[in-house]
């Protein structure tokens, strides 16, 4: 089970309008909670994920038009099996049930689940009952599904009529009366058959849902609630170079113009040039306040001798905080005035909670540092514009506020920089020959047409030395990895298989270019078991 039914997410203020009459999905820590939200918001309806576990009265300040109870990997005869609020059934707002929901809305409303022998799993046959379904309407009497299910409906709550079945087991049922639907398979996974167009029926034909969530919708309430919020204060937005906090910073500053200050650290960690560039771009560009804080030395005397790589990230993180909060004071001190009252973060929706099912198991690997992760200390209010948003709406919400395109199609890139692709102590020297290497990397992909295409590509220096020639002589050089991915969210990922010249010319550049590298490798290794970053 995960720890989303633990944790409560706030919310500071009600709901905008565009996100009224929208859906919430009850998390009960199934894989594709996620996806049934993405899928919700792509007919432009609002959705947001809440643990199941959420109050009933923080669910209320939503205003939903419907009720999404997602799938989950627990029995509902489990000791700890996850619950909601029973009187979520019972609210009068309609309420559809996909896997674990169908079993627990079995369960809680005088029906009977089973546990089997055998979980089924993967694709099966649906074949629809004869009797009315609301969300079933119109469909070919049998369709191809995704189901994923331990336990099974072996009989109907009162009040409720089968819609269909698979071999195995009871598939769907609904009581039109008090509007609650189930499904035991997936409707938002693309290998169920008509799956969009039974959670349009839900959305549209049964909880009355409008289309009216969209990018324009959103920037504009934004802006607006950032007015009402900040009145006549002033804040502070932590910028990285990365899309998510530019897009707060850019959002923020449309509701408030001059009174919001940036500051964008340099922690001599970053790629080649892309301090210089990162900042003339906010301001030449973007028109933002910034103040560009050269805080590399400190960094680099931090690290000195280090080369334990939880330590490094500790570190960095620490230091980032300190040059932050010395910023914000100074800032605070002199002309502000005191009047900064607001910190601005680019927080996304994953970050916000903390459910497996949401965040992924690498959260707990890795010691992960962002701007994201500022300063539990600082007398500040947040300003997190994007909190309900996941990566790709927060691109195409940057699209719509007309962000150049090279932020938009920015590489991940880790808090820690490249700190935690050199391997071992970090030294000028070292960073140096990183720096190029990576560089030619990129360029490289560049020119391929490929940049665009693949999640992440960048170089690795290894501390490891091997025997060349070069010339007439013999060398003694340090070999540098090339890693190349594809990925969906970073929690899985794929070696790209990249073009014998694309390497050949990565290659051959590197060694020529770079002095002391004289072995280029490429990493041809997928996550899991392995990670995108070496450390
Ligand atoms: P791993 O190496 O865990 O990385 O497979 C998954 C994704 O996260 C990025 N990454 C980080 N991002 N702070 C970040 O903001 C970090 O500390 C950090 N570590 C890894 C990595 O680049 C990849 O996209």
């Amino acid at each position: 089970m995960d720890g989303a039914a633990g944790k409560k997410m706030e919310r500071e203020q009600g709901p905008m309008k565009t996100e009224r009459g929208g859906v919430v999905v009850l998390d009960f820590g199934g894989q594709y909670t996620q996806l049934i939200a993405r899928r919700v918001r792509e007919q432009q309806v609002f959705s947001a994920i809440l643990p199941c576990t959420t109050a009933m009265e923080e669910i209320r300040k939503l205003e939903p038009a419907g009720i999404i109870l997602s799938g989950g990997p627990s029995s509902v005869y489990d000791k700890d099996a996850p619950k909601c609020d029973p009187a979520v059934l019972a609210m009068g707002i309609p309420v559809l049930g996909i896997c674990y929901g169908m079993q627990w809305i079995a369960k809680n409303l005088g029906g009977t689940v089973e546990p089997v022998e055998r979980r089924e799993y993967g694709p099966a046959q649906l074949d629809l009952e004869q009797a009315a379904s609301e969300i079933l309407a119109n469909f070919p009497r049998t369709m191809r599904i995704w189901a994923s299910h331990g336990d099974n409906v072996l009989a109907l709550p009162p009040g409720f009529h089968l819609t269909g079945k698979t071999a195995n087991a009871f598939a769907a049922m609904e009581d039109p009366k008090r509007k609650i639907y189930a499904v035991q398979f997936h409707p938002e996974v693309n290998h169920t058959e008509h799956g969009t167009e039974i959670l349009r029926n839900f959305l549209f034909k049964v909880c009355k849902a409008e289309p009216k969530w969209s990018g324009a919708a959103f920037i504009e309430e934004s802006v607006e609630a950032i007015r009402q919020k900040v009145g006549a204060h002033r804040a502070i937005c932590g910028l990285s170079g990365g899309v998510d906090s530019t897009v707060a910073a850019v959002l923020v500053h449309r509701a408030m113009g001059d009174r919001l200050t940036n500051i964008f650290v340099n922690t001599g960690l970053l790629r080649k040039n892309e301090f210089e560039h990162t900042l003339e771009m906010y301001r030449e560009r973007l028109g933002l306040r910034v103040i560009g804080v050269d805080a590399s030395e400190r960094f680099l005397t931090k690290l000195k001798g280090v080369a334990d790589p939880e330590t490094k990230r500790k570190i960095i993180g620490g230091e980032f905080i300190a040059a932050f909060a010395e910023e914000a004071e100074k800032l605070q001190m002199g002309e502000a005035h005191g009047e900064i009252k607001f910190l601005v973060q680019g927080t996304l929706y994953p970050d916000v909670i903390e459910s497996v099912s949401v965040k992924g198991p690498s959260a707990t690997i890795k010691t992960h540092h962002n701007v994201g992760g500022l300063p539990e200390k600082m007398p500040f209010t947040l300003v997190e514009p994007l909190r309900d948003l996941f990566k790709d709406e927060v691109r195409k919400i940057g699209k719509d506020l007309g962000l150049p395109v090279e932020i938009l199609v920015k590489h991940p890139f880790p808090g820690p920089g490249l700190a935690v692709r050199l391997l071992g102590e970090i030294t000028n020297e070292s960073l140096a020959k990183l720096r190029e290497s990576d560089a030619i990397v990129t360029e490289e992909i560049r020119r391929a047409g490929l940049y665009e295409k693949v999640w992440q590509a960048f170089a690795v220096l290894l501390p490891v030395r091997s025997v060349g020639v070069m010339g007439d002589g013999r060398t003694y050089g340090l070999t540098v990895a090339v890693r190349v991915v594809q990925s969906d969210d970073a929690m899985t990922a794929d070696w790209v298989r990249l073009p014998g010249e694309v390497l050949e010319r990565i290659s051959t550049r590197i060694v020529n270019e770079v002095p002391g590298v004289t072995r280029v490798v490429y990493d041809i290794s997928s996550k899991p078991p392995s990670t995108i970053e070496w450390e």
